[in-house]
């Protein structure tokens, strides 16, 4: 078998069988088929497309490529949840702990912030004394004692996703379903869970800009995790603005306080409540309206903070600046930035406000770069509030003034002020099962 033939094949519309796949990760992975020929292949992936098999064949071999995470030895159903990514997406930190309160696990790998979305693993970090990098004996052993357990990515878990993602980023190849569904399928398949919840956002601060691709998207996974084997289900969410007020890293964790006390803001905790009640579903705890009733629950009777402060003691934090969040550290310097007219937002663009909070330092524009945990965005007004000339829209932290007057430099591009109050949008636009779409009537 030759590469240039796979090449080729592709690049004429040919469907790839089970072995030219197996043949490309194998030989990419050890290092036989050279960046050259796998983006090559990457590109004619991009402009031919992939069939369902292809995809489903493609994500294997490459769930298989290095280690995979056996969780069979932990008791009970394991459900895992994914995000696409977003601006101000902390739910991971408000679901986890919900549904691990009601019996579920949730044995979580998550990644680290770039770009102008940011990483459940670096909110995490924000907690004092709080580790991400334990080893597996201490991670399982967590999820068994306390049901839920958030760690960054170990050992050698999808080396093939490692340097394809790496190779689609600079090769202009990451916008393409089938490898993008490959690429998240291979790692949630490589981390064993029993069953999968997608979240795929969509909208200005996503990677799917429309709901329609988004579903496309959506259904692609949804496919992969059942011919796997992993009962699978998306929500297509709105990130047409940021989730929530609070965008930054302890900052996030503050409104994840809040939103487990009941006093979070509505957006938040209405697509935590539909997460949860969905990954309580495909563990099987009942229908979806019984399922958010009882993660509704959760929050008012305190057991979902109480397990969320579990977590984070075995994890090593101090639980102490949840109990009390006026104790993380400050940031030096709090910047309001005022509306510029009278009228109403009309549209947040969600994407430049995870860039305005990267440079305010919460997050990181390449990979290594340091973060300020402190440093980030509260959202006073959002998209449909009314607004008065000079009344705060969001209040700014950073360690110093430049960095805010730069930011607010980039927001005030973000915040459209318009005369009348835009059409409400859904908070979640359609659920997506192996059975079919369902829209949201709006
Ligand atoms: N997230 C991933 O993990 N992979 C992609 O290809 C795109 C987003």
């Amino acid at each position: 078998m030759r590469m240039y033939d796979i090449i080729a094949k592709k690049r004429d519309g040919g469907v790839l069988t089970d072995e030219e796949i197996q043949f490309f990760i194998t030989g990419y992975v050890n290092g036989e088929i050279p960046d050259y020929q796998a983006s090559a292949l990457c590109m004619a992936i991009f402009l031919r497309g992939m069939n369902a098999h292809e995809t489903a064949q493609l994500t294997l071999c490459m769930a298989k490529s290095g280690d995979t995470v056996d969780l069979s030895s932990i008791d009970g159903i394991k459900v895992d949840k994914h995000s696409t990514g977003g601006v101000g997406d902390k739910t991971t930190l408000v679901v986890a702990p919900i549904v691990a309160s009601l019996g579920v696990r949730v044995a979580k790998m998550s990644g680290r912030g770039l770009g102008h979305t940011g990483g459940t693993i670096d909110k995490l970090e924000s907690i004092p004394g709080l580790h991400t990098d334990l080893d597996r004996d201490r991670f399982f052993e967590i999820v068994r004692k306390v049901g839920c357990c958030v760690v960054g990515q170990t050992g050698n878990l999808v080396p093939a996703d490692k340097k394809l993602y790496s190779l689609r980023d600079v090769t202009a190849t990451v916008n393409c379903i089938p490898l993008i569904a490959s690429s998240i399928m291979s790692k949630k398949i490589a981390a064993g869970s029993d069953c999968i919840l997608l979240d795929v956002k969509t909208g200005s601060g996503a990677f799917m800009k429309t709901v329609e691709d988004s579903i496309k998207l959506a259904q692609a996974m949804v496919e992969i995790g059942e011919h796997v084997g992993r009962r699978t289900v998306a929500l297509i969410t709105d990130m047409d603005r940021p989730l929530g007020d609070n965008i930054g890293n302890a900052l996030e964790v503050q409104e994840v306080c809040s939103t487990l006390h009941g006093k979070g803001p509505n957006d938040l905790t209405e697509v935590c409540l539909d997460l949860a009640a969905n990954m309580l579903y495909l563990a099987g705890k009942g229908e979806i309206g019984e399922c958010k009733k009882l993660a509704r629950r959760q929050i008012d009777n305190g057991q979902g903070f109480e397990k969320f402060k579990e977590m984070v003691a075995a994890q090593g934090g101090d639980t102490a600046v949840l109990d009390d969040t006026e104790k993380f550290a400050k940031a030096a310097v709090e910047f309001p930035v005022p509306a510029e007219k009278d009228g109403f937002i009309t549209a947040m663009d969600t994407e430049k406000c995870g860039i305005a909070s990267v440079e305010l330092g919460a997050g990181r524009e390449k990979k290594g770069d340091p973060i300020d945990y402190s440093a980030g965005i509260i959202l006073k007004k959002k998209t449909g509030d009314r607004v008065k000339k000079g009344e705060p829209i969001a209040c700014f932290y950073a360690a110093d003034a430049e960095k805010c007057k730069s930011a607010a430099h980039l927001f005030e591009g973000a915040v459209t002020i318009g005369a009348t109050v835009p059409a409400a949008v859904p908070l979640i636009h359609a659920r997506v099962t192996a059975q079919g779409v369902e829209r949201t009537e709006f």
